[in-house]
């Protein structure tokens, strides 16, 4: 009895299976075994994809070249999606048919509403809105503190132009968080003629957020992105110091007073 050779579609379905079996479950032991490792040492994904890809391309190049073995190899193919054959009844061929028939748009529909279907989770923690400032901020003082009368109301003049310049697209003229551009941002500037905002943290703490910005926020003032810009590379630590005071007397409050270490 002449043995019968595997068809040329199956061996090639069966070639591509055992190489990727190969690199992804046998090398990884042997690997371990030559190298003496504890753990398997698994293949990259992208080296896989690589490898796999390769043997895809060669496969159909040995496929291709020959118009007999192309005609062998698409057989099988042919033969399943040929139409409803009435002799065929409820065979094997015509239910595998179906299955795949099926399946196939099934699966890509599955495919594509994952990657397209919009994730509509809000975010489940509470935004931190003053979290700790970092730790080099914490000792500095205002450097504009003890200046005379006349001298402070010049630097708040000289901060209320910077401030209006600067701060008030979102902060708003009056200090109340209602710029123009804040009606376009999710996390909006905070009213700060409030008394629950800039009236509750100290001078350095302001001039943190105001060098520093929404990028210099630490993970606990996530999950939401602050628009509030980094100020170090446009103003110098004078300048900031200054807005700070005009700010504060623009929104008319007072800064909390620093914790006495005594
Ligand atoms: C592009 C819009 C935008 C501009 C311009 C902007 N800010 Fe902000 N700022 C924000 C937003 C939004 C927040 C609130 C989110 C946050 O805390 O980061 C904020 C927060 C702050 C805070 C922290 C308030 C608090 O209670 O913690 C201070 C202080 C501040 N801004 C000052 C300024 C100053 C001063 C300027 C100008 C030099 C300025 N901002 C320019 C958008 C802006």
């Amino acid at each position: 009895m002449p043995r019968r050779r595997m068809s040329l579609f199956w061996s090639v379905v069966v070639a591509c299976a055992s190489i990727y079996v190969f690199l992804a479950f046998v090398f990884p032991y042997a690997a371990m075994w030559i190298a003496g490792s504890e753990n398997a040492l698994p293949v990259p994904a992208a080296l896989i994809a690589i490898f796999m890809a390769l043997t895809i391309v060669g496969a159909l190049i040995h496929v291709s070249t020959d118009d007999d073995r192309l005609r062998e190899f698409l057989d099988p193919v042919v033969r399943l999606l040929r139409g409803w054959d009435r002799s065929e009844g409820y065979s094997t061929r015509a239910v595998a048919r179906l299955a795949v028939l099926t399946a196939f748009p099934l699966l890509v529909g599955w495919v594509v509403y994952g990657a397209a279907a919009p994730d509509t989770r809000t975010p489940s923690l509470l935004r931190i809105q003053h979290p700790t400032m970092p730790g080099r901020y914490e000792n500095l003082t205002n450097p504009f503190a003890d200046v005379d009368e006349a001298t402070r109301a010049q630097y708040i003049e000289e901060g209320t132009t910077l401030y209006q310049v600067n701060c008030r697209p979102c902060h708003g003229t009056k200090a109340d968080g209602a710029g123009p551009m804040a009606r376009g941002l999710r996390l909006k500037p905070a009213d700060f003629q409030d008394a629950g905002t800039i009236g509750t943290v100290v001078e350095s703490y302001a001039f943190w957020r105001i060098k520093e910005g929404g990028r210099g926020l630490p993970m606990a003032a996530s999950p939401w992105d602050s628009a509030m810009p980094a100020w170090k590379d446009e103003l110098s630590d004078e300048e900031i110091w200054k807005i700070v005071m005009a700010e504060y007397a623009i929104a008319g409050r007072e800064p909390r007073k620093p914790e006495s270490h005594e």
